[in-house]
């Protein structure tokens, strides 16, 4: 009983130290400021090299911003097994053209603020051209080896994997060669499936998974 008294009174503690990340919507707003003179307004970008945020998960939000803080991939997991608030935040390390500079003038506090502002803001998919037969091609490659852990057709964000569907295709396209070459960890399994396409299809697999996300708009 004690113990888990002593359980729930941890808990609660932490649930008031994660409200207290996003209680002073001044200081966030600020803060955000920077973020959506690139992603967009409430983090819905219009440039397509450049990702939405609006609607990703805390968890993934905080963890892609610590990654590019913490380029060290053990100063990294010292710092996300150091803060209770990151417990289910699983970070890869990620090259960025600009986000390592930039996140490394943000503290974990802040980022836990931002995280939870774009978190909170509803994701609208962008508009783009794409061609109907590439997309559905890539309709299959997605069902075969991406829905285990995009589900939803990559709509969905709580399981913490990004949001594939609605996502600027030249982005997707960008984080598949950062992922192929190296740029960029992730999963072992997702590894996997990734050396598959490449071997069953080829390049040309992304480019018919990035008309299928491009596809999907609602
Ligand atoms: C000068 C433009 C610019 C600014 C300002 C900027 N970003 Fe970025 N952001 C990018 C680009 C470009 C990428 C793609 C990675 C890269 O090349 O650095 C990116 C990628 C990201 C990602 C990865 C998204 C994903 O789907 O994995 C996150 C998270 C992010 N930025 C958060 C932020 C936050 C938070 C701020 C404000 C503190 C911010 N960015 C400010 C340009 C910008
Ligand atoms: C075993 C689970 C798993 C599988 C299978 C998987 N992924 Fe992922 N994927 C993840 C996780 C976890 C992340 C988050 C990585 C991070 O935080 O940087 C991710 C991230 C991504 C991202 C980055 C999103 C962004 O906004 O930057 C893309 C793109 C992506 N996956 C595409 C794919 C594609 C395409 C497939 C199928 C060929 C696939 N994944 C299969 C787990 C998986």
């Amino acid at each position: 009983m004690r113990i888990k008294a002593t359980a729930t009174a941890l808990l609660c503690m932490a649930s008031l130290m994660g409200t207290t990340a996003s209680a002073d919507p001044a200081r966030q707003a600020m803060l955000v400021n920077t973020c959506v003179a690139c992603h967009g307004e409430a983090g819905n970008s219009v440039g397509p090299a450049i990702p939405t945020l609006a609607g990703l998960s805390p968890n993934y939000l905080m963890g892609a911003m610590l990654a590019y803080k913490y380029p060290d991939a053990d100063e990294l997991e010292a710092v996300i097994d150091a803060d209770p608030a990151f417990e289910d935040v699983e970070a890869f390390n990620r090259y960025g053209t600009i986000m390592n500079r930039l996140a490394s003038g943000y503290t974990e506090e802040e980022i836990k603020m931002i995280a939870a502002y774009f978190s909170d803001q509803e994701m609208q998919r962008a508009t783009q051209d794409f061609d109907s037969a590439q997309a559905k091609k890539g309709k299959k490659l997605h069902t075969k080896y991406c829905e285990k852990c995009h589900e939803d057709e990559g709509r969905v964000a709580d399981d913490d994997t990004g949001v594939l569907a609605g996502q600027w295709a030249p982005y997707f396209l960008y984080s598949m060669a950062d992922f192929n070459n190296g740029d960029r960890d992730m999963p072992k399994k997702m590894k996997i499936k990734l050396k598959e396409i490449q071997d069953s299809v080829g390049h040309a697999g992304f480019e018919q998974l990035a008309h299928y996300y491009a596809s999907i708009t609602d």
